[in-house]
């Protein structure tokens, strides 16, 4: 039996503009193929019927059978009795290697190295291990001086914070995903950016959500001013906060997930005007807002740490909670899969009964390590803002040099510029990249049905020379995604996106 059914409606609004100078079936079996490939389309999803599919895009049945033919036959679709035709991926999909093959270059994540004291870290971690043995090592709360090291910079940032105040989970993964199980029902609204993470939205829409979008353009003029507290100047931030007041009035979202600095994937920061007339709309309307800040630390220009969180430190009795989630993967490193909740103790009480459904504990020697090295975090930071600096200038510099017409974000932190690539070939683009050797996500990819296909986001976080055989791989995929369709590929499945 397929896990899930796509219909022909579903599945064209997912193919977005896919036709190409390529015959029909071809530019369709292309598209259908990045869809999978990139998750867009769920291993074990149903198809729909050729002739449905037929009648929707106002294509002869013959071509979409034709189309379905050659993604049988490259092993994308299965036909099974009774179920349709199922998508799969070719070959032993669960053998293959998490970084997409050998000699690939993987720009679906947009992450650093780990931080280089990390190994001193963990080394000290290992010494202290003996200490924790006697217990059982399930931890489903977080070790309580690592909880205390995360409440200590909240506290930093002027938002008084006590360790029972925080979760420690697996990753901010874990954590969006919690929440979203906690405060959703099936039918309920949340509001999200667009575009945005992608797997925040598809955990909101697993517990049930119905999207309620709301736009996040970074503006591309420069030289720009920051204003004196070193944010965005007001109203050129991105966010559109009289859309976002509206949609909270008009639809009353039970969930508000917001990634306000640096956001995934534009790298824009929300103003702290856009900040208090959401949290004010949010407050009114009975919104629980989660304010992702897995990429907050990652400032390359600001001179403070981080923009105030208005109102979060001075809450009314009877607002609705306002939940933060930070992470230790993208200033620390990402295979330590350390993130955190902070919210009210009630709050992080619920969670935690609700926690080990799906989870028992958090790794301790992972927990040690990030515990060391918290407090050297203002040195780690400056790490990074040289890492993300570089990152950016080759990044600009080679885009420049390459693809003069791309229009680049202003980008004063984060992990990934989104690019404006100015023509409607994103998804063509990342499919025929990979016949280069470069695994990247394509603008869609971070969007609801098939939007964003003028966009690509390039990550900021790799070396020179990564960095520049991206590009040769991208000026060679442009000259075929811009003329035709990508031809047929047998690569390696890479579906996650970080
Ligand atoms: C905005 C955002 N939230 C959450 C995550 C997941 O983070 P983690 O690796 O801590 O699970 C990512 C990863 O890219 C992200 O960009």
């Amino acid at each position: 039996m397929p896990d899930a059914v796509l219909t022909a409606r579903s599945l064209e609004s997912l193919l977005g503009d896919w036709r190409g100078a390529a015959p029909g079936y071809q530019s369709l079996a292309d598209r259908v193929r990045l869809l999978v490939l990139d998750g867009r389309i769920p291993i074990g999803t149903r198809l729909p019927a050729e002739r449905d599919l037929a009648g929707r895009l106002d294509l002869s049945r013959t071509t979409v059978s034709a189309a379905y033919r050659q993604l049988r036959e490259g092993g994308f679709l299965d036909s099974v009795r009774g179920s349709g035709s199922v998508a799969r991926l070719p070959g032993p999909a669960l053998a293959l290697p998490a970084t997409g093959g050998e000699g690939m270059l993987d720009f679906t994540k947009a992450a650093l190295p780990a931080a280089t004291s990390l190994p001193a870290a963990a080394r000290a971690a290992a010494e202290e291990l003996p200490h924790f043995l006697p217990d059982s090592g399930y931890d489903p709360v977080g070790l309580p001086h690592l909880r205390q090291a995360i409440a200590d910079r909240y506290a930093e940032r002027g938002l008084p914070t006590t360790a029972d105040q925080v979760l420690v989970t697996v990753g901010a993964q874990q954590a969006i995903a919690l929440i979203a199980r906690t405060f959703l029902s099936r039918g309920d609204r949340a509001l999200v950016e667009m575009p945005t993470y992608p797997h925040a939205t598809e955990a909101l829409k697993l517990a049930g959500a119905r999207l309620l979008p709301i736009t996040v353009t970074p503006p591309t003029d420069a030289p720009h001013a920051l204003a004196a507290d070193g944010s965005e100047p007001a109203g050129e931030d991105g966010w559109d906060a009289d859309a976002a007041e509206q949609a909270i009035r008009r639809a009353n979202p039970a969930l508000a997930y917001l990634i306000p600095d640096f956001h995934n994937p534009t790298g824009a920061s929300m103003s702290p005007a856009t900040r208090e007339r959401i949290l004010a709309a949010a407050a009114a309307h009975g919104t629980v807002v989660v304010g992702d800040e897995t990429t907050a630390d990652l400032d390359i220009d600001r001179v403070g740490e981080y923009l105030p969180l208005p109102r979060y430190a001075h809450r009314r009795a009877g607002d609705p909670p306002v939940l933060l989630i930070g992470s230790a993967s993208k200033s620390l490193w990402g295979g330590l899969r350390i993130g955190w909740i902070r919210a009210e103790r009630p709050l992080i009480q619920r969670l935690t009964a609700a926690k080990p459904s799906t989870d028992l504990g958090t790794p301790m020697i992972e927990q040690l390590v990030v515990a060391r090295m918290l407090p050297q975090l203002r040195e780690i930071l400056e790490e990074r803002r040289v890492q993300l600096g570089a990152g950016r200038e080759t990044v600009r510099r080679l885009a420049g040099e390459v693809f003069p017409e791309w229009r680049l974000p202003r980008l004063h932190g984060g992990l990934a510029a989104w690019v404006g690539i100015g023509a409607p070939v994103s998804s063509a683009l990342a499919l025929a990249a990979r016949n280069h050797g470069l695994l990247i996500a394509a603008g869609p990819r971070f969007g609801l049905d098939g939007a964003f296909e003028r966009f690509l986001r390039v990550p900021i976080t790799y070396s020179e020379e990564e960095t520049q055989r991206a590009f040769a791989a991208l000026e060679r995929a442009w000259a075929v995604a811009s003329a035709e369709p990508a031809p047929y590929f047998d690569a390696a499945a890479l579906p996650s996106v970080v």
